[in-house]
């Protein structure tokens, strides 16, 4: 041991140790002494809070902050800074305990050859929890990140603010809040957690991109099951109050769920595949060897001729993008709209479409923050949008009206129009009221608008529009229900297909389920040097 100090060392200068008096005199230490104290202090800075601890670590069936980021960057990738860093603090005993990295394992090194920075959290210091320098560490791998353009990545597994560390550590987390919101739609930024995520701490991985929880190890939350109880008599455990399912099922705060830290990293390697560096960059294009020419024939057959009958629009997302690759985003929230990313022809592309298995595809609150925030996502890295629409409004109810679905669905609305980069929808069936503008209409600024011939346009349903426009022929007929039958019919036929649309442009071109792939590759090839400019200002006002 480094000075002949135990684990728990008051690791200050460890110098001095090397110096030793010979007579009056003390001796410089030679090189080959300093070397061997370089060696042996990295040595030490390598087992964090001990051999016990990381033992109680893996006995949790968790990795180690280190083993984490071995197991996530490509193969000796990985370079360390501020392993020498430790706290100041002489609260509560602190100074007795020193720790070299302080809790918290900092550094860059690459995924598939790209640069990333990364901060793993280290639970066997103080339970990851965060101080003042812990915090100087993770700012510094932040501010690195902002300047080269690259990929922010935090390891979660922290007991939150470091208590002993009063208002530092508060400050430390502020400090971390500012610069996730500085990088935000800068550089992007993905949260793992992988462990205890509570309080005020839930906010920084809050303002990231994407959040991986890692199901049975992970929880999030801003007071815990002791508080819930104390304050409102609530029994709850920490699985029902911030488990990984119920942040991917009830809350939307976690985009994805795995059962494994090993599947936690191959998602994350997934995940930036898609991703650009930096909001400069255009994402990586993939050689995928997929036929863009390919076309498909059982999409012809796959609307049902009940126009009321539902269908999985996956099978259309997969059925046209490169190899049927489609790496779904929160896929258990909100489920009646699907998002997530996939490559056409090579090229990465976000995905978003109504899902008519689940309430008829009808837009509702918590799929529109949904897609909202994803369309943000997409138009803040420069990944083209491609939007399938089948849609019969939003979702009716007291619920949804109170709950505040004008101002959520807004966010939607506000999304598209404010979206720059290449927007192309095709509308596979309804495209009803409001909610035909706001799924990526030419109006809210497509580029490209692509309708099959199965596609009904209208302000409304056939049955609401019926009883509005004809309430006091209703009313006032002997057969109330034959005529509302007639009425129907001859609503759809005016209005249940593409080409009313399509007679004013607001419809590009009507083409045949089957073709879509190719005409998708096409009109994407030719948008894929879009600029378009909005006007100058400091930003927007997003109903949020
Ligand atoms: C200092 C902490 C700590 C903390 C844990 N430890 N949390 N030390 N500050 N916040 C220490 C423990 O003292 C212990 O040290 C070691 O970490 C491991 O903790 P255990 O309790 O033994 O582990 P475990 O049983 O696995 O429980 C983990 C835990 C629990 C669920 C995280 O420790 C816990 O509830 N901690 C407090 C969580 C919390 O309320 N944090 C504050 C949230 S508020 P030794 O030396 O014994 O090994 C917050 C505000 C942020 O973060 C605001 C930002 C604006």
């Amino acid at each position: 041991m480094v000075g002949g100090h135990g684990h728990r060392a008051r690791l200050l200068n460890p110098c001095p140790a090397l110096y030793r008096p010979v007579g009056d005199v003390l001796k410089e230490p030679t090189v080959a002494e300093k070397i061997r104290l370089l060696r042996e202090l990295r040595e030490k800075a390598k087992l964090g809070g001990g051999p016990e601890r990381i033992k109680r670590q893996h006995e949790k069936g968790k990795l180690t902050a280190r083993e984490r980021i071995e197991a996530l960057l490509d193969p000796g990738s990985f370079v360390e800074l501020d392993a020498f860093v430790v706290h100041r603090c002489y609260e509560f005993g602190l100074e007795e305990r020193r720790y070299l990295g302080d809790g918290v394992v900092t550094g860059y090194g690459t995924i598939d050859g790209r640069l990333v920075f990364v901060f793993s959290h280290d639970f066997t210091v103080f339970g990851g929890s965060l101080g003042e320098m812990f915090a100087k560490k993770v700012c510094k791998i932040m501010d690195l990140a902002m300047k080269v353009g690259a990929p922010v990545i935090g390891l979660n597994d922290s007991g939150g603010a470091r208590i002993q560390e009063g208002v530092a550590s508060l400050g430390g987390y502020g400090d971390i809040f500012f610069r996730n919101v500085l990088a935000s739609g800068v550089i992007p930024q993905i949260s793992a957690i992988m462990g205890p995520c509570a309080g005020g701490a839930v906010y920084s991985p809050a303002l990231t991109d994407f959040i991986i929880m890692v199901r049975g190890i992970s929880h999030m939350f801003i007071t815990g099951p002791q508080v819930v109880k104390a304050a409102l008599g609530q029994e709850v455990s920490f699985e029902e109050l911030g488990g990984a399912d119920v942040h991917a099922q009830l809350s939307g705060v976690a985009h994805f769920v795995v059962d494994t830290e090993e599947e936690c990293f191959e998602l994350i390697r997934r995940l930036l595949s898609y991703i650009p560096s930096n909001n400069m960059e255009d994402p990586p294009y993939v050689e995928t060897g997929d036929d863009p020419a390919r076309t498909d024939e059982r999409l012809n057959s796959l609307i049902p001729d009940d126009p009321d009958k539902p269908y999985d629009v996956k099978e259309v997302i997969t059925s046209v993008v490169d190899n049927g690759e489609f790496l779904e985003i929160q896929p258990d929230f909100a489920p009646n709209i699907v998002i997530g990313f996939a490559r056409l022809n090579g090229h990465s592309v976000g995905i978003v479409a109504n899902q008519p298995l689940w309430f008829a595809g009808a837009l509702d609150i918590n799929s529109s923050c949904k897609a909202a925030r994803f369309v943000r996502f997409c138009d803040a890295f420069n990944i083209p949008i491609i939007t399938f629409v089948d849609v019969p409004g939003f979702l009716p109810g007291i619920e949804q009206e109170h709950g505040g679905i004008i101002r959520h669905g807004s966010k939607l609305l506000y999304a598209y129009c404010e979206a720059t980069v290449p927007k192309i929808t095709v509308i596979l069936r309804k495209a009803y009221g409001g909610a035909y503008d706001v799924m990526g209409s030419k109006h809210s600024g497509a580029d490209i608008n692509f309708a099959w011939p199965t596609a009904e346009i209208a302000v409304m349903g056939p049955e609401g529009a019926i009883n509005i426009i004809f309430r006091r022929q209703l009313a006032g007929a002997e057969d109330p229900e034959a005529l509302r039958r007639k009425l129907v019919a001859e609503y759809r036929r005016k209005f249940a297909n593409p080409y009313v649309a399509a007679q004013r442009g607001y419809i590009d071109d009507v083409i045949e389920p089957s073709e879509t792939r190719p005409r998708l590759i096409a009109a994407l090839e030719m948008l894929l040097d879009k600029r378009e400019a909005r006007p100058p200002k400091k930003h927007g006002n997003i109903p949020l």
